[in-house]
């Protein structure tokens, strides 16, 4: 059976207390589409303002600290962004494994803090151009994979993969339908390896560059069970039409 698809935003470093009325859009015109999860993944200063102001919506954020508390100048725990109304978080964008050079270890050490305070997870995964023109992609993205997943996925909070390559987030470049279809399964297959049954309930997301004019092909290739937005996710007219092709998906 297809998973209930999940489309997520991630608005990156945009919005200002004034955007809080395009959340408040998106979460009302969502409500046509119960038969998809939807989601906003705000900047941490946002969270607590636009979880009060869309009751009910899934607000969540970017990216949390591995510890709980502590001497950590700047940063923000997975407890913090859950008091303050999150119910997600996206860890080991590659945004920030590249710019903030986080490794593995740490994607992995921020997805256990999220889900063991019951805040749920998108991990972020995919390869360069360079890997992909070497032919090496799905070896790449399998490996980051499996050394970027959390332990256990037991508790509550929900646990998706978001593959991005990197090479097409903000660029309007997609893979090919077969491409996505490829790593998709193969990432599938990972998923089981690590944790048995369960790793067949766990979403997988395509992220970079999807748009309402290419959603409705990404959503009908086998294993892609939603989408992470970027840029097409900070106005309710750019990111209605993807939630629209994910329930017309099924
Ligand atoms: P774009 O949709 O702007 O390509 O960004 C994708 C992304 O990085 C989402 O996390």
């Amino acid at each position: 059976m297809a998973l209930k698809k999940l489309v997520a935003g991630n608005w990156k470093m945009h919005g200002l207390s004034s955007d809080i009325g395009e959340i408040q859009a998106i979460a009302e015109a969502s409500r046509q589409y119960p038969q998809v999860d939807v989601a906003l993944c705000v900047p941490t200063i946002l969270i607590e303002r636009a979880a009060r102001a869309v009751p009910g919506f899934a607000i969540g954020g970017q990216d949390v600290h591995h510890a709980e508390k502590g001497a950590h100048t700047g940063c923000v725990s997975a407890h913090m962004m859950r008091d303050a109304g999150a119910v997600l978080t996206i860890v080991g964008h590659s945004e920030r494994r590249e710019a903030q050079r986080e490794s593995n270890d740490q994607v992995k050490a921020k997805a256990e803090a999220a889900l063991s305070c019951g805040l749920g997870v998108i991990l972020c995964v995919g390869e360069t151009l360079e890997v992909r023109e070497a032919g090496d992609a799905v070896a790449s993205v399998e490996a980051q994979l499996d050394a970027s997943l959390p332990r256990t996925l037991a508790g509550e909070a929900d646990f998706a993969i978001a593959y991005e390559p990197i090479w097409a987030i903000g660029s309007g470049k997609v893979p090919t339908a077969a491409e996505i279809g490829e790593m998709h399964a193969a990432l599938r297959r990972r998923l089981i390896a690590a944790y048995d049954d369960s790793g067949g309930d766990v979403r997988i997301l395509y992220g970079g560059s999807v748009k309402g004019s290419n959603a409705a092909e990404i959503f009908a290739v086998a294993n892609v069970d939603g989408a992470l937005v970027g840029g097409a996710s900070l106005k309710a007219a750019d990111f209605m039409p993807i939630v629209a092709a994910a329930a017309a998906a099924g």
